[in-house]
């Protein structure tokens, strides 16, 4: 065993404190706890509780991720902005089908989700671009808004036991059902 396995493996893991989801009440619809647990990790004061992982799949069908900041999130799903042309951008032109994954280490939580990515129109890249802390006037052609309309949402909550709890929401038919994994 090498001396940095020997490291990884003493660091500290979940908080010993950690939030229980009641899988009694749980909603029907998953972007309900995704918010809930969005506004949880904002409360808690850590730094870019909006990151999250994106993954597309590259020319060659491989997986490809990349850390983003989450934008918004509304009826059309969880918004993400980048430019057309970089390698993401040219990625999901080809192939619409992505993940995102969001992990909040605080509360150890986590949320998977996977669906179908959709171009915004021109008026919410142009809004994104000008609101960025960087905008200069010029508004970049390329940017993009687009958003990920979920199909299937899975959350995951720690327990100090290390049974951790997770919940898999699909929608086959179009209205959400979820089980307990
Ligand atoms: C915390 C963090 C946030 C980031 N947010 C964005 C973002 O919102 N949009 C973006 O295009 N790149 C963002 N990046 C850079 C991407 O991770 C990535 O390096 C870049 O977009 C090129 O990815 P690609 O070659 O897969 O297209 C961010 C990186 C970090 C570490």
């Amino acid at each position: 065993m090498s001396d940095l396995a020997d490291r990884l493996r003493a660091l500290p893991g979940f908080p010993e404190h950690l939030p229980e989801l009641d899988t009694a009440t749980l909603p029907e619809d998953p972007g309900e706890l995704v918010l809930a647990w969005l506004e949880d990790a904002i409360a808690s004061g850590a730094r870019q509780p909006h990151a999250l992982t994106l993954l597309t799949r590259g020319e060659d069908g491989a997986p490809e991720g990349r850390t983003l900041i989450l934008k918004d999130v509304d009826e059309h799903g969880y918004h993400v902005a980048t430019s057309r042309r970089s390698a993401k951008g040219r990625q999901l032109a080809a192939d619409p089908r992505a993940a995102m994954v969001l992990f909040w280490r605080e509360t150890g939580r986590q949320v998977r989700l996977s669906g179908t990515v959709a171009a915004l129109d021109a008026e919410a890249s142009r809004r994104d671009w000008l609101s960025r802390p960087s905008a200069t006037g010029e508004v970049d052609p390329d940017w993009q808004v687009y958003a990920l309309r979920p199909e299937r949402v899975e959350l995951m909550q720690a327990r100090e036991d290390r049974r951790h709890t997770r919940v898999l929401y699909t929608r086959p038919d179009g209205i959400w059902e979820h089980r307990l994994l």
